[in-house]
């Protein structure tokens, strides 16, 4: 089992030293190999996504990655950007399928913003397409406007597309994903405004005959919002474009009490994988020691049950994470009062410790 280790920047390399220690105390052999990316990849190399590291990802059967971007590379020209090296892992290694689970432990259940009652047993699973859309349309770019409100003027536009068989692959995953759910698809666009997204829903439409055991809702990307805070645990399987899945995923993070809960699996046709937090690289905290690793662990317990086909070992750092949750152990995102504050390392060791 060979797992690429990318910890990135900021608290990257924090939360992903933990999540290793934690696949390390299992007893499996795992062939682990570190590398480079985002910003520091930059600094080394001069690039965000070196080949040497492409490689590596492109040769593993997963990845575990942990977060790239600082404030103080916002300057550079896009390509070199370090959020360039995520997208470029999710293209180059086709990635088409982001699973975002947000799940409110019981343990949790106040450190949301919303009441308790509101987000108590919510399991919601995200399902974003990850190579297409907006993020990736092309063409893209700045020029000078020969139409429009200010023809003459400069102006940067950027392409909403997507094709029949993106949707349709990533509608089979949403449908199948169900099917050992609870059986409700709820499929969100824009459908009233975009042409992108109307072809989306009658896609959607004609792929959900296929699974007449599958309840399929359609819903605008607006009202999903508004209904995310309003009555979250109406939803099951969400499925959605990448802009919007980008947006709703954060937002969805909340309900669970932090986005440093929220793991991630993004994968390919070949169920190779990659694995990350949700959540960014946080400069505002990087080096403090404070950031939640659980995220990061909960990703390489995904990374076992989808890529390495070790689900009991899932199943185990699972109920480690639950365990310690339970002692009282919190980070400082999901401190309360009653509650033990610890920080990563400590948090890492309490997994660890658990797991024995
Ligand atoms: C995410 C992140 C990325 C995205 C950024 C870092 C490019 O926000 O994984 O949700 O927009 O997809
Ligand atoms: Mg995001």
């Amino acid at each position: 089992m060979k797992i690429a280790i990318l910890p990135g920047d900021g608290i990257g390399t924090e939360i992903v030293a933990e999540a290793v220690k934690v696949l390390k105390t299992l007893d499996l052999k795992f062939d682990m190999e570190s590398a480079l990316v985002g910003g520091a990849a930059y600094e080394a190399h001069g690039h965000p996504l070196p080949e040497s590291t492409l490689k590596l990802a492109r040769d593993a059967d997963a990845i575990l990655f942990g977060a790239v971007g600082d404030w103080k590379y916002d300057k550079l020209d896009r390509p070199l950007r370090p959020e360039q090296a995520i997208l470029g892992l999710r293209k180059n290694l086709g990635l088409f399928a982001n699973f975002r689970p947000a799940i409110c432990y019981r343990q949790l259940t106040h450190a949301s913003s919303l009441k308790p009652e509101l987000v108590a047993g919510l399991d919601i699973l995200i399902i974003r397409e990850l190579t297409g859309d907006i993020y990736f349309g092309q063409p893209r770019g700045r020029r000078v406007a020969t139409d429009g409100h200010f023809p003459g003027t400069e102006e940067a536009f950027d392409t909403m597309r997507y094709s029949r068989p993106e949707i349709e692959r990533i509608a089979h995953v949403a449908f199948q994903a169900a099917r050992k759910r609870s059986k409700r698809v709820t499929s969100v666009d824009k459908a009233n405004v975009l042409e992108t997204f109307q072809f989306w829903k009658d896609v959607m439409t004609e792929v959900g005959q296929q699974y007449p055991d599958v309840e399929l809702q359609h819903m605008y990307v607006d009202n999903a919002a508004m209904q995310l805070v309003k009555a979250p645990k109406a939803f099951d399987v969400i499925v959605t474009g990448n802009m919007f899945g980008d947006i709703l995923s954060d937002e969805a993070s909340m309900l669970t009490g932090s986005i440093g809960m929220l793991p991630s699996a993004s994968l390919n046709a070949k169920n190779q994988g990659l694995y990350e937090p949700s959540h960014g690289s946080a400069p505002d905290i990087a080096g403090k020691g404070v950031a939640n690793p659980l995220a990061t662990i909960l990703s390489a317990a995904m990374m076992l049950r989808f890529s390495l086909n070790q689900p009991e070992a899932a199943a185990r750092i699972e109920k480690a994470v639950d365990a310690v949750l339970t002692q009282g152990l919190r980070t400082p995102d999901i401190y309360s009062e009653g509650t033990t504050k610890v920080g990563t390392v400590g948090m890492g060791n309490a997994v660890v410790k658990a797991l024995a």
